[in-house]
This record gives structure tokens, sequence and C-alpha cells, in this order.
């Protein structure tokens, strides 16, 4: 099925995440959602093995290229999934990604949305199962989304969601980057301003109480460590195509060249090790009760 919308969004905040999304869904598809990949399906593994095999309706926030709503179809014959998304670009290129990968059966039982986490385009209680992987750092208001999470679940019904949790450790390959960019120095100093969104999350018991704040319960909030290895042959290609896409899309084909030779020449001094990429993420599951007493 191709996407459809619900309503319009005039939050400026999400607007400016939209646009960025709309601007990069195909090559989020080819050079992100594999980094995610393999956290988001340990999502739905710990969703089973919480609950068992999920039946019902699941509705999957932020779905982006469709990496969770996709899987689900495909494990569990008896869901019907709505990916939710505020990108036009990343619903279309799940609804492909859908159509090519899935039977037609399974691709029939997806139904892709506009809307966003906060204002969700559903009736209280419409969904057994809400999951979510690496969107709720960008809502505006995290408290808002997991809100809306609850009144769309039936009492009884699960939320599962990952996302990242807080580091400031450092990434050589990374670093190359940023002295390619001192080095070369025709770029604006400035960088751009920060948007006002949740962020990531401070540690998996901070997650448990806010979810228990919200009338969350049997709340179990867990840590886990991501790891990919990039590729160091294409690496300044992920730094041009996807994670620098805005700042190289901004040079000239002159300075374009000079920043992946400068990039590609300290990116050739590191070890292969360095360019595996470890960061801390949270997991988390909860359940909304039959009535819901909220925790001061
Ligand atoms: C990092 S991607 C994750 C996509 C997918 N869940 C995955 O794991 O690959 C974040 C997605 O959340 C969407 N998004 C961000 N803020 C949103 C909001 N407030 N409401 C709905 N979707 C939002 C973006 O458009 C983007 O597609």
């Amino acid at each position: 099925m191709e996407w459809h919308d619900t309503d319009g969004e005039d939050d400026p905040i999400v607007k400016t995440i939209e646009s960025r999304y709309d601007a990069s869904a195909l090559a989020y598809r080819t050079w992100w959602e594999p980094v995610l990949t393999p956290a988001a399906h340990d999502l739905l593994d710990r969703l089973q093995a919480s609950a068992g095999t999920p039946g019902g309706r699941i509705l999957d926030v932020g779905t982006g290229a469709g990496l969770l709503a996709i899987e689900a179809v495909r494990r569990w014959p008896a869901v019907e999934v709505t990916g939710l998304d505020g990108s036009a670009e990343m619903l279309a290129v799940a609804a492909a990604t859908a159509r090519a990968e899935l039977h037609a059966e399974a691709a029939g039982r997806i139904d892709w949305l506009r809307g966003h986490a906060e204002r969700l385009p559903f009736g209280d209680g419409a969904f057994d199962v809400v999951v979510s992987s690496f969107a709720f750092q960008l809502v505006p208001h995290l408290t808002a989304a997991l809100e809306e999470a609850r009144r769309v679940l039936r009492p009884g019904g699960r939320l599962a969601f990952v996302t990242w949790r807080i580091a400031d450790d450092r990434f050589a390959p990374d670093d190359a980057f940023e002295d390619a960019l001192d080095e070369l120095d025709p770029f604006d100093e400035e960088g751009e301003a920060e948007e006002a969104r949740a962020g990531d999350l401070a540690s998996a018991a901070a997650t448990a109480t806010r979810l228990r704040r919200v009338g969350f319960r049997s709340v179990v909030a867990r840590e886990a460590w991501l790891t990919y290895d990039h590729d160091p042959a294409t690496y300044v290609d992920f730094l041009e195509h996807y994670a620098e896409r805005e700042l190289f899309s901004n040079l000239g084909p002159a300075e374009r060249r000079r920043l992946r030779a400068a990039t590609a020449r300290r990116l050739a001094r590191l070890r292969p090790e360095a360019f595996r990429w470890r960061v801390p993420v949270v997991h988390a599951l909860a359940t909304r009760p039959e009535s819901i007493e909220r925790e001061p």
C-alpha cells in the first residue's frame, strides 16, 4: 500500500526534522538503516520473549524506511501493522521496500501513514502493541509522545522501544573528518543551531521512571551496546552521502574533492579496528495497565 496523509503539523522543530529526513530518505536506507538493524530486531526479540508472539494491531512510531514494521509482518503472521512517520519521503521508501521485499500478503498487512508522535491520529485503545526504534530522541517532547503511545494502547497493551543513551565517546574516523575540515578551513565554523528535541536518554533507570510517571506498569528498561563495523573503504562515502550530507552539498565541486581527499588521507592512517563503532542504547518494555494511576 502507498502511504497516506493525516493532518498537517505546524511545529517548526517537527518540520525541520521532517525536511531533513525527506531529503535523505534513500541515503538513509542505504547507509544508516543497516547500522540500526540488529538493535531494532533485538527489540522485537525482547518483546516476543517478554509477552509471547504478538497478534492484533501494531503501531510503529517513526517507522522511517519501515525497519520494524517490515520485520514485524515478516515474523508474525497474525499482525496488522501501521507504520507512522512525519516524513513523506521516508514513507515512500518504506512502501517501496515492503513491495520489493515482502510477499504481497505480508506487504498488504502494513498501512503507511504520515503523522506525528505527539499527536497520534488514532482513537484511544486502537493498538495491541506500540513499537519504535531510534525515533523518540527526535520528538520535541518525549513525555507527550509516551502519553500518546499509552493512550492509543488498549489496556494490557505493550510498548517496546529502543533509542540512544547519552554518550560522549569519541570515534576516530569522525575525528579524522573534523581534522580534515580544520585543515581546509573554507567552511563556516558556526555549525548548525541545535534543535530543541528530546535528545538521547540519560539512562535505563531514568527511562523506567519516566515510563512509570506517564502511567505505564511492568516496566523493564535495559542498556545494551550497538556495535557496527564501518567499512574503511567506504567511510568517506558514508560521510559525503549520509552523515555529513548537508555540509558536502553546500560545497562546490572543487572544495568537495579537496575535503574528500583530505579526509581519505587521514582515514587511511587508522587501523581497521578504529572503524568499529560502539554506542550505548536503551531498550524499554512497558504495559498499559487496566486503569491508569500516575506516579507523582
Ligand atoms: C532515525 S529514523 C528511525 C527510523 C526507523 N524507526 C529505524 O529504526 O530505522 C527517525 C525517524 O523518525 C521520524 N520522526 C522524527 N520525529 C518524528 C515525529 N515527531 N513524529 C513522527 N515521526 C518522526 C523521522 O522522520 C525518521 O523517519
